[in-house]
């Protein structure tokens, strides 16, 4: 019975510890909603094109150390149209916004290379 007390003083404590850590993550990563370990996974169709250096080949324009929002909204602005290209607006139709997220989180954690 005695322990008791102690117990729950520990598991306070560590719950504490974690939420501390975990508003911490949060602050560091907090303009980062999307996953980028899977928008690494998900450019690869991406970078048949797009230069993951940033640099800008064939007419190709550069899409990394972007704002991840910025980002988001230019990819949202193919699929609703208000840009026009066919290519990136097929493409862009393929993913949900999850899925655009975290390719922003990736290719915006990117940094250009001169
Ligand atoms: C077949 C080649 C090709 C592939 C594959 C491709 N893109 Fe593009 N992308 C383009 C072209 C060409 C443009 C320029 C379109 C325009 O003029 O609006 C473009 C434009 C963009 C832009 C806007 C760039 C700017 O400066 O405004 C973003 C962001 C982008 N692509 C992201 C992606 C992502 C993310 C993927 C993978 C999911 C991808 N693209 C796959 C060819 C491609």
């Amino acid at each position: 019975m005695t322990q008791r007390p102690v117990l729950l003083c520990a598991l306070t404590l560590t719950l504490g510890a974690f939420m501390v850590l975990g508003s911490v993550g949060l602050s560091r990563s907090s303009a980062s909603k999307g996953d980028k370990a899977f928008g690494e996974y998900l450019s690869a169709e991406c970078v048949t094109c797009h230069q993951k250096s940033g640099k800008v080949v064939g007419g190709i324009p550069a899409i990394v150390g972007w704002p991840e929002d910025q980002f988001v909204a230019v990819m949202l602005s193919y699929r609703e149209g208000a840009r026009e290209n066919q290519v990136m607006r097929s493409i862009v139709g393929k993913f949900n916004h999850d899925e655009i997220e975290a390719l922003a989180a990736y290719f915006g954690s990117l940094k250009p290379q001169k």
